[in-house]
């Protein structure tokens, strides 16, 4: 089924908005190399690698169905000088703002009768409560080990171990 003009544009909305995460998580990158914590920079750039292929997925999704999306402005947040636990914060709050939209698509699907749509955002409902929980532990990790440098190097350790899930989910 071709999408709709409604749920085109919808969908450019949303990869804007994956597009942008994957700025803001390059951007917490760049701020925590400049802190010298290596291991937590290369865990945000994992996720902005993530980010691009969740856009990609929804670029493909329209594409397939006879819609082009366009990608609109992209704007990053400025994180100079904040602390590693406010970093994780405003991933934790970008992630809050993504699960949001990836509902209001899914009403938008809802009121639009698109059942072709349903597979691929029922994977992103998942994938945003994962996200969230990940998101979140960390969050309250840093928040336990404070200002304790030692802790500090440690998480920073853990976190670098990461590598990129860019499994396709479909
Ligand atoms: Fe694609 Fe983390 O939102």
């Amino acid at each position: 089924m071709r999408l709709s003009d409604t749920m085109s544009t919808a969908i450019s909305d949303q990869v804007t908005l994956e597009l942008t995460a994957s700025m803001v998580y390059l951007q917490l990158a760049i701020e925590l190399e400049n802190q010298d914590l290596t291991g937590m920079s290369s865990w945000m750039r994992a996720q902005a690698e993530e980010e691009q292929v969740h856009a990609a997925k929804f670029i493909s999704h329209a594409l397939d169905r006879g819609a082009a999306p366009q990608i609109g402005t992209i704007e990053t947040p400025i994180f100079a000088g904040k602390s590693p636990v406010e970093l994780f914060e405003a991933a934790l709050a970008h992630e809050e703002k993504v699960s949001e939209a990836i509902r209001e698509l899914y009403r938008t699907a809802q009121s639009e009768g698109d059942l072709d749509i349903v597979p691929l955002l029922n994977w992103f409902v998942d994938e945003q409560l994962e996200e969230e929980a990940t998101v979140g532990e960390i969050v309250g990790r840093l928040t336990l080990v404070g200002d304790d440098g030692s802790g500090l190097l440690r998480m920073d350790s853990q976190l670098g171990s990461r590598t990129p899930d860019i499994d396709s989910g479909e």
